[in-house]
């Protein structure tokens, strides 16, 4: 699979960024079952912990457009390191994606590292009555 595309948009939405506080910039982009792409940034607030992380608007903005199934998310910032999800946004990716669905963590199109989503969070909860 070539995600030099999903990467792209993840790079281009982190330009989008408010993150006026931390000054730390977040850029996702989730690829659908059916091929479309929605991306999304982290959006801070000045009472802090009302800020959304860039996982959660590209998976909000997809989810509210009607998209169920996703094949692969990709995660960008400006550290030297590679992004990697927050707890908060693992459990809330955790209610639409299965064992497979891929992660990729990237500094560039040409520098990341996937996995798949079980790994980042295993045993992961479902809510079964
Ligand atoms: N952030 C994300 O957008 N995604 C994560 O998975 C971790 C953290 C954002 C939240 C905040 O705006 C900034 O990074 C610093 O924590």
């Amino acid at each position: 699979m070539d995600y030099t595309n999903l990467i792209e948009s993840a790079l281009k939405a982190k330009e989008n960024s408010y993150s006026p506080y931390s000054k730390f910039r977040v850029g996702a982009a989730v690829l659908t079952k059916d091929g479309k792409i929605f991306t999304g940034c982290n959006i801070e607030n000045a009472a802090y912990t009302t800020g959304i992380c860039a996982e959660k608007t590209a998976f909000a903005k997809a989810v509210s457009d009607g998209n169920k199934e996703f094949l692969a998310l990709a995660l960008v910032s400006d550290s030297d390191d590679y992004a990697s999800p927050c707890g908060e946004c693992r459990q809330f990716i955790s209610e639409f994606v299965k064992p497979d669905f891929k992660v990729i963590l990237a500094k560039s199109t040409n520098d990341y590292k996937t996995y798949d989503f079980a790994e980042l969070l295993p045993l992961s909860f479902k809510l079964e009555r």
